[in-house]
């Protein structure tokens, strides 16, 4: 199989870097959920890596589910028209849940789900996500626990994938624009 490495230009954030930061906002929840279990909600494909890993950095009882959604409406990215491709086993109602999301690109996805997820009766919904790109921002979404800020970049790795590639890359680093272009 080819390699991954030639197609980078920059590693961004190590694995090494993901997981501290991942430890870190770990602490936070526990503390801010004492006494509460919570139910982690991800958003797959992208979301894999970090639900994996965040569980497992958590010490306090967590259950697990996942949402496949497609924000593409008429091809665009940015469209803010989502659809449930796969949608939750659990029932919301009182339930604390915390998205698990590699990035906040726009912010369009995530937007409209929170707002899904609050709507079926869930008692708390908050977002984690690893990554967030403030200049790309195209609607504000209030992000209780966000691992890194980076610039308007093609960022992949770590789950996050371009042409469904490169998820299994275990830093996330910037695509070479030979790749896409
Ligand atoms: C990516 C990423 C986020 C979303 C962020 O998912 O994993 O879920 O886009 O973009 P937004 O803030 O502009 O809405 P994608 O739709 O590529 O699906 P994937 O997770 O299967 O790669
Ligand atoms: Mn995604
Ligand atoms: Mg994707």
């Amino acid at each position: 199989a080819r390699e991954i490495e030639a197609d980078l230009t920059e590693v961004l954030v190590t694995e090494a870097e993901v997981h501290a930061k991942l430890a870190e906002l770990a602490r936070r929840i526990e503390a801010d959920y004492e006494g509460r279990d919570i139910l982690l909600v991800g958003v797959l494909k992208g979301a894999v890596m970090v639900m994996a890993d965040l569980a497992r950095e958590l010490r306090s009882h967590v259950q697990m589910d996942w949402m496949a959604v497609s924000s593409y409406g008429a091809g665009t990215k940015s469209s803010g028209v989502v659809r449930i491709l796969k949608d939750l086993d659990t029932d919301l109602t009182g339930r604390h849940v915390l998205i698990a999301e590699d990035i906040i690109d726009s912010g369009l996805t995530l937007s409209w789900l929170r707002e899904n997820l609050e709507s079926r009766g869930a008692a708390t919904v908050e977002i984690c996500a690893l990554l967030r790109k403030p200049d790309a921002a195209k609607v504000e979404v209030d992000v209780k626990y966000v691992g890194f800020d980076i610039p308007n970049q093609f960022v992949v790795g770590y789950g996050l994938d371009y042409a469904e590639r490169y998820r299994n890359l275990r830093d996330v680093a910037i695509l070479a624009p030979h790749v896409y272009s």
